[in-house]
């Protein structure tokens, strides 16, 4: 495709129209949520009604575009989100509410929003395509013990980590400058990678109609995906070209592709688990996973590129 492993400038749904039906194996969107934030040219405030109904435009093409093997990801805080669930079942079929834990503007003297919400849904659910993820046990952070008390459950624990749920609370917002770009709301790039893992294989073509500064075309390119931007913003497209002319592209354990935060494995596919484990140091006994992680049996410099590794920090 013409769009293949490009970041357009443009207007999304100019962009979306002039793409084939059933062309893409993964959209995935993260629009402005209309909170005004503060973009370098967009005006993020538009009218109830008109947001809503700009909204549903794009995502109908994001459904059109996708193929029926595919995966449509929209992402942003609940209130919309009930909207636009309500529009993408009767045009998909639901898979999840992926719940990420990740404080939010405050907003209102309610409840605290400590939320976003990724909607998950299939083109078709009978053909798509949906791989079961592990992501490691979730520790104190001082004394490295699980948190979770499997009581006398602890033989037949996973040594690397549990299947991933639906409430995703090990991935933090990009909060330090030093890993920032210049835009408001730039995602975790383990957050994409984790998403395109489940829903795609090497090679497969991940697009996103509101690119910002890059991630999502990063993730797919680190862990061997084909990825299309699309974003109105000429600086944003300048620093995700930018970003992107400097990746690699080999987020691998041997060769398996699997997502990497600080020097550690964050995300991989249950099914990779065999072929993975000899990376690993796994104790004789089971019940040694409670006091402490398992670690990779190389330095991960050897395994990987250190440059590339010690910029994954964000
Ligand atoms: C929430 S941000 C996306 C951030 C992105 N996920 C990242 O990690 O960098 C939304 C983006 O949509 C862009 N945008 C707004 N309207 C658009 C349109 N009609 N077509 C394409 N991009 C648009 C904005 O410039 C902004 O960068």
């Amino acid at each position: 495709m013409e769009y293949t492993n490009k970041i357009i400038a443009g207007d999304c749904l100019t962009v979306m129209r002039s793409i084939a039906d059933n062309s893409v194996d993964v959209t995935f969107a993260d629009p402005p949520f209309n909170l005004k934030k503060k973009y370098n040219g967009y005006i993020d405030s538009r009218e109830f009604e008109e947001y809503l109904h700009w909204c549903q435009q794009w995502i109908e093409q994001m459904v059109r575009i996708t193929k029926p093997t595919g995966s449509i990801f929209v992402h942003n805080i609940p209130k919309w989100l009930t909207y636009y669930a309500s529009f993408l079942n009767s045009v998909a079929d639901f898979r999840h509410w992926i719940s990420w834990s990740a404080p939010t503007s405050p907003m209102g003297k309610s409840l605290q929003p400590a939320h976003y919400g990724i909607l998950f849904y299939a083109k078709d659910i009978k053909q798509n395509k949906c791989y079961e993820l592990r992501s490691p046990h979730k520790r104190d952070r001082k004394s490295e013990y699980l948190s979770k008390d499997y009581g006398g459950k602890k033989a037949g624990l996973h040594p690397y980590g549990p299947l991933v749920s639906d409430v995703w609370t090990d991935i933090h917002r990009v909060k330090h400058n030093k890993y920032r770009d210049e835009h408001p709301c730039q995602l975790p790039i383990h957050l994409l990678e984790r998403l395109i893992l489940m829903s795609s294989d090497e090679g497969d073509t991940i697009l996103d109609p509101f690119m910002g500064t890059g991630t999502t075309a990063l993730a797919a390119k680190r862990i061997g995906r084909k990825y299309i931007g699309i974003e109105l913003d000429t600086k944003y497209v300048e620093i995700a070209e930018n970003k992107l002319s400097q990746e690699i592209g080999d987020s691998k354990l041997g060769e398996t592709w699997v997502s990497f935060f600080l020097r550690k494995v964050a995300t991989l596919r249950n099914i990779d688990w065999e072929i993975v484990a000899p990376y690993f140091i796994i104790p004789e006994d089971p019940k040694q996973i409670d006091v402490t992680e398992i670690e990779l049996n190389q330095d991960i410099d050897e395994i990987r590129d250190i440059r590339h590794i010690s910029r994954r920090v964000g």
